[in-house]
């Protein structure tokens, strides 16, 4: 990685992303949730001008690996590094600007993790019980919750989970279900008692109570969700009887095999972990401190509706435990006070004919056949203007096909087609303009303020708004190239400096709307920056990195995995790029070259059939 520039006076952003489960390849529906609305909020305040950092990785705990290692036969491990690797490729082809995005399996995280349970234990926010764990009574192995079905004792919902209940949000225990059925083989499990550690969600609660009541511009689902969750609050294990995970770091626990910590106990601190080892790969080791210590920087979670509970509830209590925040009081532990969430931006669920993505379903698009067939900016756009932003959306190849022809092949293509065409074909360059006409200001004038109303959609995460407002720009400036006709203006000698006003106005918001299109479409924007004749990097991508693990630094941790493991990251130098949320002059004079074709259509047979590897069925 390379060394970062100094930003200290800039507004600090964080983008916290969804860590996905390294138990298979991605699939669109998986990206539409945490993948594509981070990167467009991400390239869009780095746009706006602030220091951001984007951080993910690999979530490697838990039985969702187990549970997939047994189905392959092979070792957790093996498992765990083959689909890293796979999710990396699949995350980096898409664009997605990580400024790290690393794993759950790292020494560095281990010792982080540990060092939150032990500031958490020390101030009394973990506490020991015994519990009922669920087994089942044919294997004698433990049944995680997740994997518990039966009917919710709260709301009577027949398909809630043994961790929560979907239909009324509220979190449960396996031995609260009635009548529990086991998803592995539907036999009804065995409670045993089990010691294990609890986090005293109680404990925090006028805490948690008071940061959510401070919140605005949250999506009001989201928040409701948030703020119902208080109404149930009970301890809750976040140790687990299961021999894949971190080793719990207390006296007599450490070297048992048998109990780790439980996966959302770990995956929430990869955030806080993962920035640690960014500022420790970009040479600058407490780098990561302006981000987490620095009250003003700002902290957004992007991630699908099924993960709301671990980050506003779990994650913000793990944080207020370990400052000694809660009702038990406590001390600030290494790592200081750090900050709690800004917001929480949780999508829903893409869906195909109705039912959720799911693999083990056989409704599956894989983002690595996408890109391969399709390459990134389709699949974004289709995302932000069409994806699960407020509601369960369908996903179907006859509305991708329709959009992606309609809107980015005529609508878009064509306008930076035609308006560098002819400017090509009549003058070589960008043209002087003369005066400008009302029809000419009209348009500029437009362009000009969609910074304003599609950067303000941005800023709260309203990603479909400020799409559709930058749509619009570019329908205008095609009604406005049909209005003026210019290549009748072309053939009329006298109108020479009218053509050079229209084609200029014309280049003016092509070059607008390319800037507001960027985050959205980053592949895209580089080319037209060069087709309008300009060089260097305009929008940066991400590049994969082969690195050792060789942290922690100054942590101690137990149980750590071997040093000097390799493994790929996701990481870029965006610092350097020249994309900015504002007009770019477009310069007389500019040499232009003839116009590649900027968006490729689609086969409109595609909308029937799918392609051969997702066939509509
Ligand atoms: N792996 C989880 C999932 O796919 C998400 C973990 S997000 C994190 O549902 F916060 F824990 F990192
Ligand atoms: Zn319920």
């Amino acid at each position: 990685m390379t060394e970062r520039k100094e930003h200290a006076h800039k507004e600090h952003v964080v983008v916290n992303v969804a860590w996905p489960y390294a138990n298979g390849p991605r699939h669109i529906g998986h990206v539409a949730g945490f993948g594509v609305p981070s990167d467009v909020f991400a390239r869009y305040q780095r746009m706006r001008g602030a220091d951001v950092l984007m951080v993910s990785g690999t979530d490697e705990h838990g039985t969702p690996l187990l549970v997939q290692a047994d189905k392959e036969g092979v070792t957790v491990r093996e498992l765990a590094d083959r689909y890293n690797r796979q999710i990396v490729q699949d995350l980096a082809g898409l664009g997605l600007s990580y400024d790290l995005f690393t794993r759950t399996t790292t020494r560095n995280h281990y010792a982080v993790v540990q060092e939150l349970f032990k500031g958490l234990y020390a101030n009394g926010y973990m506490i020991k019980e015994t519990t009922q764990g669920a087994i089942s009574p044919s294997t004698g192995r433990t049944l995680p919750d997740r994997y518990i079905e039966g009917t919710c004792p709260l709301c009577g919902a027949e398909d809630a989970r043994g961790d929560q209940c979907d239909n009324c949000g509220n979190q449960l225990d396996p031995v609260d279900l009635l009548n529990p059925v086991s998803k592995i083989n539907g036999e009804t499990p065995q409670f045993i008692e089990t010691e294990h550690f609890l986090l005293d969600l109680p404990a925090v609660k006028d805490a948690l109570e008071e940061w959510l009541k401070s919140r605005q511009d949250w999506r009001p689902n989201v928040l409701k969700f948030s703020l119902n969750l208080l109404e149930d609050m009970r301890p809750r294990t976040m140790s687990r009887d299961i021999d894949w995970g971190i080793p719990v770091p207390v006296e007599g626990w450490e070297t048992n095999g048998a109990k780790k910590l439980y996966v959302w106990f770990d995956a929430v601190i990869g955030y806080l972990s993962a920035s640690i080892e960014w500022a420790y790969r970009t040479g600058s080791p407490d780098a990561w401190k302006e981000f987490w210590q620095n009250p003003d920087a700002k902290h957004f979670y992007f991630q699908g509706k099924d993960n709301i509970t671990f980050h506003s509830q779990i994650w913000p209590a793990e944080l207020l435990g370990y400052a000694g925040k809660g009702s038990k009081g406590g001390a600030e532990h290494r790592l200081g006070e750090l900050n709690l969430p800004t917001e929480i931006v949780s999508s829903e669920f893409l869906t195909m004919s109705g039912s959720k993505f799911s693999s083990s379903k056989g409704v599956v698009i894989y983002v690595k056949d996408f890109l391969a067939e399709f390459g990134p900016d389709p699949l974004r756009y289709f995302i932000a203007v069409a994806g699960p932003e407020n509601n369960d959306t369908d996903f179907t190849w006859e509305e991708f096909v329709r959009r992606i022809n309609n809107e980015l092949a005529n609508g878009w293509g064509n306008l930076v087609n035609r308006t560098v065409s002819m400017a090509h074909k009549n003058f070589g360059e960008v043209p002087v303009p003369a005066s400008l006409e009302q029809a000419d200001q009209r348009i500029l004038s437009l362009a000009e303020e969609t910074f304003a109303t599609a950067g303000a959609a941005l800023e709260q995460s309203k990603f479909k708004q400020a799409i559709t407002a930058i749509m619009h720009v570019v329908g205008e400036a095609n009604a406005y190239i049909a209005e003026m006709e210019p290549w009748k203006l072309a053939k009329d000698d006298s109108q020479r400096e009218r053509l050079a006003t229209v084609l200029w106005t014309a280049l003016q918001v092509v070059s607008d709307c390319n800037v507001l299109l960027t985050p959205f479409l980053p592949f895209t924007a580089q080319k037209v920056h060069e087709t309008l004749g300009r060089d260097g990097v305009w929008a940066a991508q991400p590049r994969v990195e082969e690195v050792s693990d060789t942290q922690p630094v100054d942590l101690v941790g137990v149980g750590l995995p071997p040093e000097g493991h390799s493994y790929p990251i996701i990481t870029g130098d965006y610092d350097n790029q020249q994309a900015v949320w504002q007009r770019v002059d477009v310069t007389p004079g500019t040499p232009l070259a003839k116009p590649e074709p900027l968006v490729a259509k689609l086969d409109p047979e595609l909308a029937q059939t799918g392609p051969q590897w997702a066939p509509v069925q």
